[in-house]
């Protein structure tokens, strides 16, 4: 059996990215839990979840109730130094978006320079320190609401544009999308964009250099990555 993909879960909450790439109990989240998971590709190896807002904790919990508590952390992460995470291939996360989140009007969004906007950096951060210490994190798969497209107000796409810019400066080839949940079974309109980006000593982001323009139509990195 080929090794597992080493995961990396930042702003973890209650595992959402956990139990779409691990499932739950050898059953896949896509089933609704009700299929046998086959070959599961990927295990969490390092977590991390902690709500600045309130004492208790409760998501943090709840994820350690689920999966234990032996690699998880419940520190800020901008407190976390990248050698106490356990090296990874895939980091994942989605960060947090109140900034863009459609829960507030657009006028009050403060984009990248918000408050909670700022945690981009410190994925950016530990992706730069992995590859400082020359364990580069090969893949990176995020997620937050589509307004982080059109972010700041004042200067559209920006925000989206400098997490773009600062991965390619690190030497990931980036691709995204925006989901939309109700197209999936699900009863909400749901959107929200998906980053995934891959580091340039990895197999896959070779292969870019030579298909280009079939990439995307032919359904983009994910599908050859993980089939
Ligand atoms: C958009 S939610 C992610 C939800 C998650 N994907 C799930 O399945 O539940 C962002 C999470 O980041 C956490 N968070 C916010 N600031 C943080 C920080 N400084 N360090 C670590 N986690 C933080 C929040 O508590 C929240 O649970």
């Amino acid at each position: 059996m080929k090794n597992k993909i080493r995961v990396a879960e930042l702003f973890a909450g209650v595992g959402g990215f956990r139990l779409g790439l691990e499932g739950w109990q050898g059953r896949s989240a896509l089933s609704g839990y009700t299929k046998k998971l086959g070959n599961n590709g990927f295990e969490v190896v390092w977590s991390n979840q902690w709500e600045p807002s309130t004492k208790s904790q409760d998501a943090s919990k709840v994820y350690e109730q689920r999966f234990g508590n032996e690699h998880h952390s419940n520190n800020d992460i901008a407190t976390v130094a990248a050698n106490h995470i356990p090296d990874h291939d895939m980091l994942v996360g989605g960060f947090p978006c109140q900034d863009y989140s459609v829960a507030r009007t657009l006028s009050q969004s403060g984009g990248l320079q918000g408050k909670k906007g700022v945690l981009w950096w410190e994925i950016h951060r530990i992706l730069k320190d992995k590859m400082a210490a020359g364990n580069p994190v090969s893949y990176v798969f995020l997620e937050n609401v589509d307004r982080l497209l059109k972010s700041p107000v004042k200067k559209r796409g920006r925000d989206f544009a400098i997490i773009l810019a600062s991965l390619a400066d690190l030497g990931y080839a980036v691709e995204w999308r925006v989901i939309n949940a109700a197209e999936y079974g699900l009863p909400q309109r749901r959107r929200r964009t998906f980053i995934l980006a891959f580091f340039k000593d990895t197999a896959i982001y070779k292969q870019l250099d030579h298909k280009q323009g079939d990439w995307i139509a032919e359904g983009g990195s994910w599908p050859r990555l993980f089939r």
